[in-house]
């Protein structure tokens, strides 16, 4: 059975407020996991955040109760009526449909009179307290959406404690305390939820507004959780917007909405008076004519609808993603870390499918970088035709050569493939490696290689140094030009001017062949260097 499908989830906020002018919907547009529009390359799905609709959880929850057996007429006995202490002939019998009060009337239909409810057996063994756990299980995680509201038949206990569970009642945590007087039951100060703000609003408080004996009208007690909603997106709850992006933020205010049970102690009765009546203690009992819970199935902003099949509430998880509360990619869709859906930004959300592992492409798909598909009789396979934006394969799940993937995007983004830039005369080739480093020529460096390496410099490319101040100096007084050559002085030549021009040319001297040509001091390298004329002058 659905509990949803196209309605919009906000229906009970709405309600709540169509005293006012209507709504602007637009942040209640969480209703459509996905939409079909029309892009250049036609029409395409367009994926977006979705939840369930918030409807009356109670009918999908098991309760129990402990004792088990603190229901009445187990065996049959009388009790006092609501109004009238002294009216003591009240019949309750379990086996007497029309006199019974099981615990599931406290969740049947309400609005006609007579009400129906639950009660318990009355406070016979006083002074030993008379105690209940009520406990409301859902098997699945929900998040509240609107009060916990009870209604009681009998008077307002006198002490209780309203619990909740995320974990299937593994552990328990206090929700809200109530009692007629705080600081005597539980040791802490009475407070109301309009002395919270947004700082504290996960304060857990005790409250005295719903404890207050029998009077007619003082039947129900709440769990505020619009008053809670409220902090955050204002006093009629106009600015959605605003609590869901503080829900997006903020996981600990998610939790706190969030349920898989919840547990109602009932620790002390309505007694209305100082003391306790122990001559007609048939006074004294629980009942219970309504729980009103609403909310809607957690799935992590993956589902519209939620699923009650063998009374088990499961999500119909989109996005490729699966789990009772949506809460993993499904297998071959792993391609990123599984995320839950974002409301922001409003009004659409941020869908976060899961996206397919790149290893378990089976059908053809193009990650929307080709429209068109071809079927190659040879291979019995289809291929992606003529991918966009530099990507190639059969599913253009590779980059073209000379571009590689960009870490940062996902298969299906535009900028997926990054060019690779390598200096075309530093490099081997055009292609670089999945980090995008060329290969570079012999002396050259740099992820583009256009760099040179020690002792190489560049010159159309990285070049050998003929000549520089480390190891290759010039000698003679040349110097060194760009790393390429050596300027030399007129007399002499050679690579590093290590040589007598005329030495090469067999002109030297007679005695030029005896020793090595000396080395004069600057001025006098200068002077043959400007008269370009050799050793007369020196010798
Ligand atoms: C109700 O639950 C609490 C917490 O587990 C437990 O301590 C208490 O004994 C229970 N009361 C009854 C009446 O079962
Ligand atoms: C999930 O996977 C199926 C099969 O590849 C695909 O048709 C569908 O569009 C996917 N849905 C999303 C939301 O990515
Ligand atoms: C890599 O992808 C991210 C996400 O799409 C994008 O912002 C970024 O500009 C891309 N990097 C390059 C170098 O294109
Ligand atoms: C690419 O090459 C660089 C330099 O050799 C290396 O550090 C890097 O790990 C390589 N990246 C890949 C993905 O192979």
């Amino acid at each position: 059975m659905y509990l949803s499908r196209f309605l919009s989830i906000h229906a009970l906020w709405v309600t709540v407020s169509s005293v006012m002018q209507p709504y602007p919907l637009v942040w209640g547009h969480y209703d459509l996991c996905k939409t079909q529009i029309y892009t250049e390359e036609g029409k395409v799905w367009d994926y977006m955040a979705c939840q369930p609709e918030s409807t009356d959880m109670t009918k999908y929850l098991k309760v129990k109760l402990d004792p088990p057996d603190i229901t009445c007429g187990d065996p049959p006995e009388t009790f006092c009526a609501m109004g009238n202490p002294y009216m003591c002939n009240n019949e309750c019998d379990a086996s007497t449909p029309e006199l019974a009060h099981p615990p599931e009337l406290m969740f049947d239909f309400e609005g006609r009179h007579p009400s129906t409810f639950w009660q318990s057996a009355t406070w016979k063994e006083y002074p030993k307290p008379l105690q209940v756990n009520i406990t409301l299980s859902w098997s699945k995680t929900i998040e509240l959406t609107d009060n916990i509201v009870i209604t009681f038949e009998s008077g307002r206990p006198d002490q209780m404690i309203l619990e909740k569970s995320l974990d299937y009642g593994r552990t328990w945590q206090p929700y809200q305390y109530y009692a007629t007087d705080c600081l005597d039951a539980f040791h802490m100060d009475p407070k109301s939820v309009k002395d919270l703000s947004q700082h504290t609003v996960l304060e857990i408080i005790c409250t005295e507004e719903y404890s207050t004996g029998y009077t007619t009208n003082s039947k129900i007690i709440h769990f505020e959780i619009k008053d809670r909603f409220a902090f955050f997106a204002g006093p009629r709850l106009r600015n959605m917007a605003s609590l869901y992006g503080q829900l997006d933020t903020t996981k600990k205010l998610r939790d706190f909405f969030t349920v898989t049970d919840l547990r109602i102690r009932l620790l002390r009765p309505a007694v209305g008076e100082i003391f306790v009546d122990e001559l007609h203690l048939a006074r004294y009992f629980y009942a219970i004519s309504d729980i009103k819970v609403r909310g809607r199935c957690k799935c992590n902003l993956h589902a519209t609808v939620c699923v009650y099949d063998n009374s088990k509430l499961t999500c119909e998880c989109e996005h490729n993603t699966t789990g009772p509360d949506c809460g993993k990619c499904k297998k071959n869709y792993q391609g990123r870390p599984w995320s839950p859906g974002s409301y922001l930004p409003i009004p659409k959300g941020t869908a976060n499918t899961c996206i397919p592992s790149i290893s378990s492409i089976g059908n053809c798909e193009c990650f929307g970088h080709s429209n068109r598909c071809s079927y190659i009789d040879l291979l019995n396979t289809v291929i992606c035709v003529s991918c966009k934006h530099n990507t190639r394969g059969q599913h253009c799940e590779l980059c073209r050569l000379g571009y590689f993937r960009n870490a940062s995007a996902q298969l299906d983004d535009e900028n997926v493939c990054i060019e690779c830039y390598c200096n075309p005369l530093g490099s081997i080739h055009d292609r670089c490696n999945g980090s995008g480093f060329c290969e570079c020529k012999t002396g050259t460096t740099g992820p583009k290689c256009d760099e040179c390496l020690p002792g190489n410099s560049w010159h159309y490319g990285c070049q050998p140094n003929v000549c520089d101040n480390e190891l290759l100096h010039c000698q003679n007084g040349g110097t060194c030009h760009n790393n390429v050559r050596c300027l030399c002085p007129a007399a002499y030549t050679g690579i590093l001017c290590e040589k007598l021009r005329c030495e090469e040319a067999g002109s030297c001297g007679s005695d030029s062949g005896q020793g090595a040509p000396p080395h004069g001091s600057p001025a006098l390298l200068l002077l043959t260097t400007l008269l370009g004329i050799a050793s007369p002058l020196v010798f």
